[in-house]
């Protein structure tokens, strides 16, 4: 060992036994006194005299490492000839071993680390696991958890019929393409719905016409009746006056009237067939003018019967509007034969078709029975009817306000019992 490092060594075996598990270290030469210690009041003391019975064995007959366990202190020591080398030759000759290392461990405190240590790393072990289990949670949650409540959440939406719920899952994944797919399920499923809806609504329509078609049969044939009548009875006196007078001008007027009443025959059956028709929705623009006369005409006999008195109040302004004739015709149809209904005999119903802010106002009134209020919150839910058998279905106003809803326009009703009832619809013109 160079003399020049023996300072060093001192430093190093100091640094060394600063572990605490180190209890000893130390150098001997030879002859067993110490030359290096970590604890400095050993250097130059023979080792038997710090430590007796720790060499009890020939020192320098010793050429490999040698290991003792002292378990009454609990002391494990290892001690290593330190041989020598061509480097060294300079300062220690021949001599085959230089000098002697002996490293005491104290077992205990080496226990009490390796267990201090051992707490530490499963501490750390266990922050670790709590970590990834937290990251862990957070993928979960955010690749799986989260998407999941979504699709939970819209399930229920759509369970409950709100088939607009759409999904925005923007995910490339499984889960993305799941969401895709749900939204497309649910946007067909709407499709198939509102088709369900508009065919159901045409056969309530249909179903509706026909019950009105119904309740103007009987009126049909009783009218019917009466021209025929008139014919046979003409018929009759035509040939009574031929037999006794043939004059041919007589002839002819009688002929005229055969004609006339032919034609109000014809015009009922026109009328009555015309709106039997179960007409495919055609939006153009039309006069409600011109739409409300025709159901007036096609409702004639049923107001005869009953002494109903039409009064109509029509704007010179335009009301021409964007719509479907057949819808709207219906719309005017079963008003009046609803206020028709309200009146036992003999009573009025009044049309004004005027401009109103911009729009164009439509007003049936009639002096009928009118509406409790307790029933006017119910009269537009379908198959809500206060007639007896097969008088009513429950239908008419229900269509009425779909088909004004479908022309972007409104319907009220006002109403008094004993007094009459009011319906306003509000549509907008194609002027406006
Ligand atoms: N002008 C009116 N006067 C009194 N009650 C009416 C009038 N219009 C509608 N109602 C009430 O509203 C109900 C529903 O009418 P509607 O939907 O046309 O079905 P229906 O005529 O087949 O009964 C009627 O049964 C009646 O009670
Ligand atoms: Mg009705």
């Amino acid at each position: 060992m160079k003399l020049g490092y023996k300072k060093d060594i001192q430093t190093m075996i100091s640094e060394v036994s600063s572990n605490e598990a180190i209890d000893h270290v130390r150098i001997m030469n030879d002859e067993g006194f110490i030359t290096y210690s970590s604890q400095l009041n050993e250097i130059g003391k023979h080792i038997n005299l710090v430590s007796p019975h720790h060499i009890h064995f020939n020192l320098q007959k010793l050429n490999h490492r040698h290991i003792d366990l002292f378990s009454e202190s609990n002391i494990y020591s290892a001690i290593e000839p330190i041989f020598n080398k061509p480097e060294c030759r300079t300062c220690h000759d021949d001599e085959k071993v230089i000098a002697y290392l002996d490293v005491d461990t104290d077992l205990t405190k080496a226990e009490v680390k390796f267990q201090t240590g051992s707490l530490h790393i499963l501490f750390l072990a266990a922050v670790i696991i709590l970590i990834m289990l937290g990251g862990l949670y957070l993928i979960f949650n955010q690749l799986i958890n989260k998407p999941l409540n979504k699709f939970l959440f819209a399930f229920t939406d759509v369970g409950q019929g709100k088939l607009d719920t759409q999904l925005n899952i923007k995910n490339e994944g499984e889960i993305g393409t799941l969401a895709k797919n749900f939204n497309l399920m649910v946007k067909q499923l709407r499709q198939s719905k509102d088709e369900i809806d508009e065919l159901h609504f045409k056969q309530l329509m249909h179903a509706d016409r026909l019950t009105t078609i119904g309740e103007m049969t009987s009126q049909l044939a009783h009218e019917i009746n009466n021209h025929t009548g008139i014919i046979l009875s003409r018929a009759d006196y035509i040939q009574l006056e031929a037999a006794v007078d043939p004059n041919l001008s007589k002839i002819k007027d009688d002929l005229d009237v055969i004609s006339n009443q032919i034609e109000k025959v014809s015009t009922v059956t026109r009328h009555i067939l015309r709106h039997s028709k179960l007409n495919s929705v055609e939006f153009k623009n039309i006069d409600l003018k011109k739409i409300s006369k025709n159901a007036i005409n096609t409702l004639q006999p049923v107001l005869k019967k009953k002494d109903i008195n039409i009064i109509t109040d029509y704007t010179d302004d335009s009301t021409i509007i964007f719509g479907d004739a057949y819808q709207l015709e219906q719309v005017f149809v079963n008003l009046i034969n609803n206020a028709s209904d309200s009146i036992i005999k003999k009573g009025e119903v009044k049309i004004s078709i005027n401009k109103d802010n911009g729009k164009i106002k439509i007003i049936v009134t009639d002096n009928g029975g009118g509406i409790t209020p307790e029933l006017l919150d119910q009269i537009f839910h379908p198959f809500f009817t206060t007639k007896e058998g097969d008088k009513g279905t429950g239908l008419g106003l229900y269509i009425i306000k779909n088909i004004i809803e479908h022309h972007k326009g409104s319907i009220k009703c006002e109403s008094l019992v004993g007094r009459g009832t009011k319906f306003i619809i509000l549509l907008k013109g194609v002027d406006d």
